[in-house]
């Protein structure tokens, strides 16, 4: 790693793998080695990409098309890369971000069916080689994912989606750490929470000793 420069890491899964204890676990790891931290995530994290965030995430009537949905996802991440990300990481800060580019893949490629090559000509110009330094990808059945959001509150838009959808979106999230190998690591999420931050930390451990 560059030590000038903070370190860049992703956390991805689909619904219901306990994303937001384990970011906050990575957080506190990161955080305990000595290094600045900043927690932000996507759609979102600027002003402008939140609202757009509530644009993707709102209820509606109208059909939205799969083509919409994917630029306004890259619309956003434009906006936060450029505005806050890349300054964040030229400070020396590293940049902890729930979900980024492989949920495109995942979600407007594997669950909405859009072709990856279309999604690869947006990362291209958006992102023009910017990349995660690690991508955590927390990994669990389908099943046991719903089982658990069920226990959460109301569902957004894309949790009321049906089973085939989110076991679109897994396989998807799958075969990008299989291409990704370098940048992806693969956490079973579906042990104990201690289980998952066992492992967790081992990936951060190697990553940080690089
Ligand atoms: P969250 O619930 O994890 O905050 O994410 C919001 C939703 O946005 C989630 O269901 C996944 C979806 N999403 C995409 O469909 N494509 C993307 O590129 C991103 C970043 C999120």
């Amino acid at each position: 790693m560059n030590k000038s420069k903070g370190m860049f890491i992703s956390l991805e899964g689909s619904e219901g793998v306990g994303k937001t204890t384990s970011l906050k676990f990575v957080q506190n790891y990161i955080e305990s080695l000595g290094h600045k931290v900043l927690l932000t995530r996507e759609p979102g994290g600027t002003p402008m990409a939140e609202e757009l965030r509530n644009i993707l995430l709102s209820e509606r009537e109208e059909k939205v098309e799969a083509d919409t949905e994917l630029l306004l996802m890259f619309a956003a991440r434009c906006q936060h890369v450029n505005q806050v990300i890349k300054p964040a990481l030229e400070q020396g800060t590293s940049v902890i971000c729930d979900r980024f580019v492989d949920a495109s893949y995942a979600y407007q490629g594997g669950g909405r069916g859009l072709d990856f090559s279309r999604i690869q000509q947006l990362e291209e110009w958006c992102l023009d080689g910017f990349k995660p330094d690690l991508t955590l990808l927390l990994d669990m059945s389908v099943e046991e994912g719903i089982a658990r959001t069920k226990k959460r509150g109301k569902a957004d838009r894309f949790e009321t989606e049906k089973m085939a959808f989110y076991e679109k979106i897994r396989a998807a999230y799958l075969l990008r750490a299989e291409q990704n190998p370098q940048r992806m690591a693969v956490i079973d999420a579906a042990p104990d929470i201690s289980q998952v931050q066992t492992s967790l930390k081992s990936v951060l451990e190697q990553t940080y000793n690089q």
